[in-house]
């Protein structure tokens, strides 16, 4: 038996006469193996239920509870264990009627040794295999799981973006209109009008309204493809820096600090620097937002075979574990009416898959956020 084996192999041998018990130990532990010993069915599953093990060689011919019983308890409570039978060879059918119930395998009595640890070593073989299974079925459920999330995401951006271009018009007309009515009501024929006031007061909440429903159109409009935008060299530094310009009242009202780690020459994609300033714009807002007074954005690009991969990290108040799967969701915001509409990252995920990227989050409550974003360096399908 190889070392890895002897290292990591939980073993138990279950028999009840204890000088065959005692004696196959005694082999074991010469090829490797440090089994441990039990009795009978019932003390093999005491020791089952502190300590897990991995291949138990179990007697079937046992008084108390009989073998089979023991392996059908076995593989109820601890279904990872393999366990091997050893039968008296006038006893074959108990053999069979433990392949039934799930057992590895059989033996017969009297055992050869070597035989036994090369069962020994199939058993366990066949653990890691069904883990190695298990793990590809988790992996492949995870990913499955993110599959529909974005597309999920990405019909949900398709059909918002048709949503705010019909909107557009009557809001259009009910901006006009309201001016319109305004402007009515300045005349002096209406000044001797007595519900003057509330009638201005009630225009000018459609006003806010209309004012608010219009961030939301923006939002999901801004970055459709402008006439003037074309792909281009874009040279990431330089955008955060005409960004950062934009936010520059909100980080100078809260001291906040800027680092830089960027590689002058590595900062360059070949993309669409309209709806890549909308990306940072969103990222770079969040983050100022969530920061208390004097805290610190860190700026990184590196290059990373072919692709740019941009990081925005900030030490704010960070997002909590249950809201991390819907910040992406449009509409999702933990801020007031007033200070957002949540499609900021709704757009940022709708521009990046537009534009072949993506965006990883990585956040710890108290301790701040992480953005990283991925672009490919010369995006060939939108050249
Ligand atoms: N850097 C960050 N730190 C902490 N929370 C964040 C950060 N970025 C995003 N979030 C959380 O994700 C939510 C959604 O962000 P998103 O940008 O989509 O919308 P918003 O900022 O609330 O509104 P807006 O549409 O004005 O951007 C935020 O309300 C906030 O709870
Ligand atoms: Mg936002």
């Amino acid at each position: 038996m190889n070392k890895l084996y002897d290292n990591k192999l939980r073993l138990l041998i279950v028999d009840d006469e204890e000088g065959f018990r005692r004696t196959i130990a005694k082999r074991l532990a010469k090829r490797g193996l440090k089994p441990v010993q039990a009795s009978g069915g019932e003390e093999c599953l005491g020791i089952l239920k502190k300590t897990p093990m991995d291949v138990v060689v179990l007697d079937v011919k046992m008084p108390g509870i009989s073998g089979i019983d023991t392996l059908r308890l076995i593989k109820q409570e601890f279904a990872k264990t393999q366990v091997i039978l050893l039968t008296g060879n006038v006893a074959v059918s108990d053999g069979i009627e433990g392949i039934k119930s799930g057992a590895f395998d059989y033996l017969t009595k009297p055992v050869e040794i070597d035989h036994l640890v090369n069962k020994i070593k199939q058993a366990f073989e066949m653990i890691r295999l069904e883990e190695e299974k298990q793990k590809e079925l988790e992996y492949r459920a995870k990913l499955e799981k993110k599959m529909i999330d974005t597309e999920r995401l990405v019909s949900l951006g398709t059909m918002s973006t048709g949503i705010a271009h019909e909107i557009n018009n009557p809001l259009a007309i009910i901006n006009e209109s309201a001016g319109f009515m305004k402007q009515v009501i300045s005349t002096l024929e209406m000044s001797m009008f007595s519900q003057k006031d509330a009638l201005l007061m009630g225009i000018e909440k459609i006003e806010k309204g209309i004012k608010r429903a219009r961030k939301i159109t923006h939002q999901l409009l801004d970055h459709v493809k402008k006439p003037e935008s074309q792909f281009s060299e874009v040279n990431l530094k330089a955008l955060l820096y005409e960004t950062l310009g934009l936010l520059k009242k909100e980080l100078k009202d809260k001291n906040t600090t800027i680092n830089w780690k960027i590689d002058k020459k590595k900062n360059v994609v070949w993309s669409d620097p309209y709806q890549i300033r909308q990306v940072l714009m969103n990222l770079l807002s969040n983050a100022v937002h969530a920061l208390q007074k004097n805290g610190s954005i860190t700026l990184s690009i590196c290059e990373v075979n072919e692709d740019i991969i941009l990081e925005i990290k900030d030490n704010g108040i960070g997002i909590p574990k249950e809201n991390l799967s819907k910040i992406f969701d449009p509409f999702f915001t933990t801020k007031s009416f007033h200070e957002g509409t949540g499609l900021g990252l709704f757009v940022v995920h709708k521009i990046l898959s537009n534009l072949n990227g993506k965006i990883d989050v990585a956040s710890t409550v108290g301790k701040g956020t992480c953005f990283q974003v991925r672009l490919p360096k010369y995006d060939k399908s939108n050249g």
